[in-house]
């Protein structure tokens, strides 16, 4: 797997189009309850809103999409919804990772799928080797994921395969064991349903992402709130630590003006 880089140690490319857009899809629930409908049919309608969402990053030039889908806090939930949840994440994956495959898009699961029925995990895993060979654009589904979660398997897994590290290790190399670690950090990180908080998404990867939050609920977030919300990217000057004057003077490939791409540049 390679390992990609961290922002923190090495100023990334950045340019007009979000490479990597991370989504909470929030608000199913709320949007069901302002039309008197269960619960479940705002999460129906998402899926729908998620196949919009998909068609317009790659029409775009976004290469890679993640999408919160079920946390680790959600298991707390009525046991009829989350049945309803991995009912409908079955159904899904049946119906659409033939249809994946022939757009060309790579397909990936993270999260802790031990919880899940086996037949989900079967699903998952045979969509995502059906799917590797596809580079085009790279869609992930979080599926009982926790940033808090990742960060503990990637430790023990750093520990179990070289145990040496123990004494030391660095940022490098423990990042090959995130879930994530075939993508690069997301540019634009989007949170719909009008909540400001990260609920334990990618807590080690939005270090420098751009955070936008938005009122609409998912099953309405439409292509056009999604130009909104790279509209909103493309004003941000992404310093990464540096000054705004030290933008303005870096020379080409030392993350300098071309870097940090801001509309009126
Ligand atoms: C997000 O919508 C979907 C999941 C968490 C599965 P919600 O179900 O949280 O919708 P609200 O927040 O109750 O409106
Ligand atoms: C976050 O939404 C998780 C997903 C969208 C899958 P929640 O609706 O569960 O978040 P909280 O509990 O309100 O923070
Ligand atoms: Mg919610």
């Amino acid at each position: 797997m390679p390992v990609t880089t961290s922002s923190t140690r090495e100023i990334p490319e950045t340019g007009l189009i979000p490479r990597h857009i991370a989504i909470i899809m929030d608000g199913n629930g709320r949007w069901a309850k302002n039309r008197f409908m269960p619960r479940m049919a705002g999460h129906k309608r998402g899926v729908e809103t998620v196949r919009t969402a998909i068609k317009a990053c790659i029409e775009r030039g976004v290469e890679y999409l993640t999408l919160f889908a079920f946390s680790s806090e959600n298991w707390r939930r009525p046991t009829d919804e989350v049945a309803f949840l991995m009912q409908l994440f079955i159904s899904v994956l049946e119906q659409e990772v033939t249809k994946l495959h022939e757009n060309g898009i790579c397909f990936k699961v993270i999260g802790d799928l031990s919880k899940f029925d086996q037949k989900i995990v079967e699903f998952v895993r045979n969509g995502e080797a059906l799917t590797a060979g596809n580079n085009r654009f790279t869609l992930t589904i979080a599926a009982n994921y926790g940033g808090r979660w990742d960060m503990m398997q990637a430790v023990r897994k750093m520990l179990e395969q070289h145990p040496q590290l123990a004494a030391s290790f660095d940022e490098n190399d423990l990042m090959k064991h995130f879930a994530l670690n075939y993508a690069p950090e997301p540019d634009l990180f989007i949170r719909t349903g009008g909540e400001k908080r990260i609920s334990n998404f990618l807590l080690w990867q939005l270090a420098y992402t751009e955070l936008y939050f938005t009122d609409t609920l998912w099953p309405d977030f439409d292509a056009r709130a999604l130009d909104l919300a790279i509209q909103s990217y493309q004003q941000r000057e992404r310093r990464f630590g540096r000054t705004s004057e030290q933008l303005q003077t870096t020379p080409p490939g030392h993350g300098g003006r071309e870097a940090v791409v801001k509309k009126t540049a």
